[in-house]
């Protein structure tokens, strides 16, 4: 029997091109485990009207880990138009499976880090006073706060009557007052105080077990005052505990700006759900973008792994596939990390790093050329030859020069 069990859910569009591409790697560093495939996305919710399984919730309960492609999702009304015939008018409705997993899962920490390959002609660069560009190396991880806050789904098109009277409890909703119920829309932001202690926690210890220096609450409480108040009073309270490590506090409008100022300022981040949601799609846009995403969704028991691209249905036909699978292999690469199969994450990771740094195989977004069929014609590598090129770089040496990476550092870069 195979040491370890894990629930590979491809899903939609690409994700069927990427996520087999890294079960090669796994495979060929000798990862014991099994795999058992599992039915997630669209053709779940047209055939079924439930995009996540009842299976795959069991077969994930059951062994706890979990490699996730991409889904495809839809506005509410044309979700509802797509159903087949027997389904539609039926009264169900479609809710994203990946927000429903993390929040059925408890998987409450996002871990997703923004580390930048030297070598990756999309890496940022910053233009010298003196003249000149020079490349800062973004090493940062930012960890997101999964189940909670503007992402809970408590929201409503016309609040029933007794959150209508409750909101008017308050001084503030007077100017709304009189907005009639269909033109009056409310999302509400919950944030729980052991959520919020709980993840300030996960990035506290992540930055004191790779040696991170600081570590920065991402907010707005200046404005967001609860909310992003309770964020930040966790924080510093969690801060007294993991002395030297820094504790800083941004605003997130803010961080957007400082983020393309000095990326290599920032160590790990910590938000809630929506602001770490785009702050760390802000720091992947400087280490490579979609093609290099990855994260990871950690619960108490349960853990999924998955690019943070989506299903990219442009290009889900072609053939051969013409997507980046390096963002599925550092999310395969975070799992054995997750798992202490630590040596085999950094023979991966070295790989990738190895390719990425000759340059001589590139798909097209790290090519800046457009996606589309004609790409390889123009000597973008195809999905399967980005693989072929990690596989052959597994076993060569890395040279003195070349980066090292800490097999148990999630990429933490060693010279
Ligand atoms: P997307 O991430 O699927 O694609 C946006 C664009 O990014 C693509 O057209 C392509 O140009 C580029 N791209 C994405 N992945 C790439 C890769 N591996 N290599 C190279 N280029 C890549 O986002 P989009 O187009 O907004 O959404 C498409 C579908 O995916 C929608 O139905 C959306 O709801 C869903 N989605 C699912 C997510 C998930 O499964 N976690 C996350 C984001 C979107
Ligand atoms: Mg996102």
């Amino acid at each position: 029997m195979a040491k370890y069990t894990v629930i590979t859910m491809p899903g939609d569009g690409i994700g069927n091109q990427v996520l087999p591409e890294a079960l090669r790697l796994l495979k060929a560093v000798g990862f014991d485990a099994e795999y058992i495939h599992a039915d997630i996305g669209w053709e779940c919710w047209r055939n079924h009207g439930n995009a996540l399984p009842e299976r795959t919730v069991e077969l994930l309960a059951k062994h706890k880990l979990g490699l996730f492609g991409a889904i495809t999702s839809k506005p509410k009304k044309e979700a509802e138009a797509e159903l087949i015939p027997e389904l539609r008018g039926k009264g169900y409705s479609y809710f994203s499976p990946i927000v429903t997993m993390r929040q059925r899962f408890h998987l409450d920490t996002c871990i997703r880090p923004c580390i930048s390959f030297p070598g990756d002609p999309l890496n940022f660069i910053r233009q010298n006073p003196g003249g000149g560009f020079e490349e800062p190396l973004v090493d940062v991880v930012v960890f997101r706060q999964n189940t909670e806050g503007l992402y809970a789904g408590v929201e409503w098109t016309n609040p029933p009557e007794q959150v209508r009277a409750a909101l008017a409890t308050h001084p503030k909703f007077e100017p709304f007052a009189e907005t009639p119920g269909p033109d009056l829309a409310v999302s509400v932001r919950i944030i729980t105080r052991s959520a919020a202690r709980k993840i300030c926690r996960a990035a506290f210890e992540w930055a004191r077990k790779y040696g991170y220096t600081s570590v920065t609450i991402c907010e707005k409480p200046n404005v967001l005052r609860e909310t992003s108040g309770m964020m930040e009073e966790e924080a510093k309270s969690v801060a007294k505990e993991y002395a030297p490590i820094r504790l800083r506090s941004t605003n997130i409008d803010a961080q957007t700006m400082w983020l393309t100022k000095n990326p290599e300022d920032y160590k790990v981040v910590v938000a809630s759900n929506l602001f770490g949601d785009v702050i760390s799609d802000a720091f992947a846009g400087l280490t490579g973008g979609l093609g290099f995403a990855a994260s990871g969704n950690i619960g108490d028991e349960v853990a999924v792994f998955e690019p943070t691209h989506g299903s990219a249905p442009k290009y889900a036909e072609l053939d051969p596939p013409i997507v980046n699978p390096i963002a599925m292999f550092l999310s395969a690469v975070m799992l054995l990390e997750h798992v202490g199969e630590t040596e085999k994450a950094g023979r991966i990771r070295s790989a990738i790093a190895a390719v990425v740094k000759e340059g001589k195989v590139r798909t097209y977004d790290m090519m800046r050329i457009p996606g589309g069929a004609k790409a390889i014609s123009q000597g973008a590598a195809s999905t399967f030859e980005m693989t072929d090129a990690v596989l052959a770089k597994l076993d060569a040496k890395a040279s003195a020069e070349e980066p090292v990476y800490v097999a148990a550092g999630n990429g933490r870069r060693i010279h």
